[in-house]
């Protein structure tokens, strides 16, 4: 019989680029997770090796154990030796969480050979390495895998074309893994972030306006937190998904669905706003000098609906 995947929250987990960011509020998530059942046994990954032992000794302090390894995931030689540590230290694995990226922002015509190499090293390449490494004590386990894909994984991001690409290649190989190992009852998910407030993007919002305008375009109107991120990160490692793998979960706020609403609308718009429905999500009316009614945009067109 095929084995089900493990029906507990993990206790053995592999956080890449866990010193900061999304990968460090995963690996504080899955400490708070595991508090109750003697906390966890967490290996943190990252180049940053001094923050990884900050955050040792906060995940300590909630009564988990802290493995931590400083590595290079663009080295090839990397993944394989971050999975036989956290096995050396914890004996087994239940959670692998590739969660470590990188992004190299220029135009394709001016894109440089290394650093498209070297985005897909680190984006690509090393979750599969990762996995590959992993996948024998995620089979004794009935564990989980998440890796951190992007919303650019399906949404053309200029100038992030490389990126871009690398997160279009990753959904596929959680695809390909997800097929490839279920029959191991092994889970693998993709946990695609929208705009998340990062150390990572902190160019991006350090102009209060730019950050004002982002937060306007996504429909919860707010950008997301690296907490939010671990919440989707937890239910996907955890018993509640465990009928789900090979799944992109798409945490954004909502704004991928915004492209078509963007569009100016042209004589729909007159139209539309004629509607009751949509005169009531409008600006409150002004009373004229006679009391009267002030005239709301396109109050007075053809009075149909979409018709
Ligand atoms: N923040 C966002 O808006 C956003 C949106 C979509 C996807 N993502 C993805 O989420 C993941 C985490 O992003 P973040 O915003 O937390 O980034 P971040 O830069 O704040 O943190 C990333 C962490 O990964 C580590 N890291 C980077 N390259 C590494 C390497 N070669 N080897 C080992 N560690 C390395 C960094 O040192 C850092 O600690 C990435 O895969 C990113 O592509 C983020």
């Amino acid at each position: 019989m095929t084995p089900r995947p493990s029906s507990s929250n993990p206790v053995r987990a592999l956080v890449t680029g866990a010193a900061r960011g999304i990968g460090r509020a995963i690996a504080l998530r899955l400490a708070r997770d595991a508090q109750l059942a003697g906390g966890a046994r967490l290996t943190l990954a990252d180049v940053h090796e001094a923050e990884l032992r900050t955050l040792a000794e906060a995940l300590q302090a909630m009564g988990s154990r802290a493995n931590v390894v400083a590595g290079d995931l663009g080295d090839p030689e990397v993944p394989g030796r971050l999975v036989a540590s956290a096995l050396e230290a914890f004996g087994g694995l239940d959670a692998l969480v590739s969660n470590a990226g990188i992004a190299k922002p220029s135009p394709l015509a001016a894109c440089a050979t290394e650093d498209w190499d070297r985005v897909f090293a680190v984006n690509t390449r090393a979750p599969f390495l990762l996995g590959r490494a992993a996948h024998a004590a995620l089979r004794t386990s009935r564990g989980a895998m998440v890796v951190v894909t992007s919303i650019s994984g399906t949404h053309a991001t200029s100038p992030l074309g490389a990126y871009s690409a690398s997160k279009a290649a990753t959904l596929m190989l959680v695809r390909q893994m997800a097929g490839e190992w279920g029959p191991d009852g092994i889970r693998v998910n993709a946990l695609s972030p929208g705009l998340i407030v990062t150390p990572g993007t902190t160019a991006a919002y350090a102009d209060p306006a730019v950050r004002e305008q982002r937060e306007q375009r996504v429909p919860l109107h707010r950008l997301g937190t690296p907490e939010d991120m671990a919440a989707v990160a937890a239910f996907l490692l955890g018993p509640d998904a465990a009928y789900v793998t090979g799944a992109e979960l798409l945490a954004d706020g909502g704004l991928a669905q915004t492209l078509m609403s963007s569009l100016p609308m042209g004589g729909w718009q007159a139209q539309i706003a004629a509607t009751p429905q949509a005169a009531s999500r409008l600006p409150p009316l002004s009373p004229s000098a006679g009391g009267g009614r002030t005239q709301r945009p396109g109050e007075a067109g053809s009075a149909g609906a979409l018709d």
